[in-house]
């Protein structure tokens, strides 16, 4: 076993560690979304002084009236630490050079050719590079593939001339937080720190530790970026296999829901994944194909994340062909029925509309002729096939107006019973009406 030789911390490390320890460290936070927001405010409860950073000005105008735009953020939160002073946000990049720790939480989408587009991370790194001082923290937050930060920031960071884990330090640190969870948040949820170096984990885990929970170091930044690829893969294939096995059922006539219920019962050795109408969200849907892309530039063919991408990709069109199934029980075509979705968001409870698989089926139907409509209580309108769309009321009358409604996020607030009752047809892509029984479901 070769021995570990202990590096010495060097004095600027140390200075960065006090003033961590004591909240005097100003921190900045690059990118104000679902992620970085959150992370902010809760940095400001900590008592530091947070900068948000952000090219959205509207954005960065809102914060600085004191307003979030973030669902699981409140603005009471925001509000009292924009007039203590705790917390400001800005556009103007060159203030980076006063902070001393940045974290770095911009989007990493697909390119059209379903390739990392890693243009954010560039983009914002090149403010970070320009401004990097000696005694800087940075860490990246963004999903990315393994590499990432060795490969592409570091080489970024090292053009001026300073030494990481000397100078300046630099981790990565998968952001887990779940938009719309009760139960946990970004103070709550274990954080995994991977520093370049061991003194670039330590100091990055120092930052995180003075406010959250529970602190995870790992060995290297590539482990970090691997760990939320392995979280997110994990359920594209599981929801993948779970849908194909819904399309199986439906040949052999079981209820797919009534399997997974029961076997969910077995105490160890299970974990319940539900079927639906296709994966939504900024991270199922796109990190796993980080990774394979990751994997194929090595030789290596990710079998399993194509085969999940292939069968959740499918399932948006499996609903239209529910919806076409139960239109046809009351001899209805698809071409010229008036059709309800009745939810828009990816999930339940939120107001996210990224890559939701409604507005698949939805495009889907309406280049079969159908006439749509929608209504969402968390989204009271969008851009949809060139135009804004609006929501429409819930309500028995507006309900009777349709041939047929498709359930395809079950927010809590629905009135269920009532959308059974006054609909000519349901197609149920939740097992929302779970119990009822009627010849007017249709279900996944
Ligand atoms: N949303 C989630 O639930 C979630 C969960 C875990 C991880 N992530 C990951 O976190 C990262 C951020 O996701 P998000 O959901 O917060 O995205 P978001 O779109 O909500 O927010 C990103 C913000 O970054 C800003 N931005 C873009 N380019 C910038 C630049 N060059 N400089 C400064 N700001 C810039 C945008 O204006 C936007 O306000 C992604 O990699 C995502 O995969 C997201």
């Amino acid at each position: 076993m070769p021995r570990k030789t202990r590096v010495r911390r060097s004095a600027t490390a140390d200075r960065l560690l006090h003033k961590i320890q004591s909240r005097k460290a100003q921190l900045g936070v690059v990118g104000l979304g679902y992620v970085g927001l959150p992370l902010a405010v809760e940095l400001g409860l900590a008592g530091f002084e947070v900068t948000g950073f952000d090219i959205n000005e509207k954005r960065v105008a809102e914060l600085q009236h004191g307003k979030s735009y973030i669902q699981d953020v409140p603005t009471a939160d925001v509000r009292k630490l924009v007039r203590s002073g705790k917390l400001t946000a800005t556009t103007d990049f060159s203030k980076l050079r006063k902070m001393d720790a940045i974290n770095v939480a911009v989007p990493t989408p697909l390119s059209k050719m379903r390739d990392p587009d890693v243009s954010y991370i560039v983009a914002a790194f090149e403010h970070v590079a320009r401004y990097l001082r000696a005694g800087q923290l940075v860490i990246l937050e963004s999903t990315t593939y393994p590499g990432t930060t060795d490969e592409l920031i570091l080489p970024m960071l090292s053009k001026t001339g300073l030494k990481v884990g000397q100078d300046f330090f630099l981790a990565f640190s998968p952001e887990r937080v779940d938009p719309g969870n009760p139960k946990f948040n970004t103070r709550n949820i274990p954080k995994v720190v991977g520093g370049v170096t061991p003194t670039c984990t330590e100091v990055g885990v120092e930052l995180y530790r003075q406010r959250l929970e529970t602190v995870v170091p790992v060995s290297s930044p590539s482990v970090a970026e691997m760990v939320k690829l392995l979280e997110n893969t994990f359920r594209s294939v599981n929801i993948g296999l779970v849908n194909e096995l819904a399309l199986m059922c439906d040949r052999l006539k079981v209820d797919v829901w009534e399997v997974i219920d029961a076997a969910a019962t077995k105490p160890f050795g299970f974990m319940p994944f539900y079927p639906g109408p296709g994966l939504g969200g900024h991270c199922i849907p796109i990190d796993p194909f980080y990774l394979s892309w990751k994997a194929r530039a090595s030789g290596f063919e990710a079998r399993f994340i194509e085969l999940a991408g292939h069968v959740n990709g499918h399932m948006p069109e499996h609903v239209v062909e529910r919806v076409s199934e139960n239109l046809n029980l009351r001899r209805k075509a698809v071409r010229g029925a008036k059709v309800l979705v009745i939810g828009v968001a990816y999930k339940a409870d939120i107001d996210d509309l990224r890559e939701s698989p409604s507005l698949d089926i939805m495009e889907t139907l309406r280049k079969k002729g159908a006439k749509i409509d929608y209504t969402d209580p968390f989204v009271p309108k969008f851009e949809f096939a060139g135009r804004t769309i609006k929501s429409v009321p819930l309500t028995p009358a507006s309900l009777k107006r349709y041939d047929c409604a498709v359930i395809a996020t079950a927010h809590k607030q629905f009135p269920y019973s009532a959308i059974l009752r006054y609909s000519k047809g349901v197609v149920d892509t939740r097992n929302a009406l779970k119990g009822k029984v009627s010849k007017k479901i249709t279900r996944l």
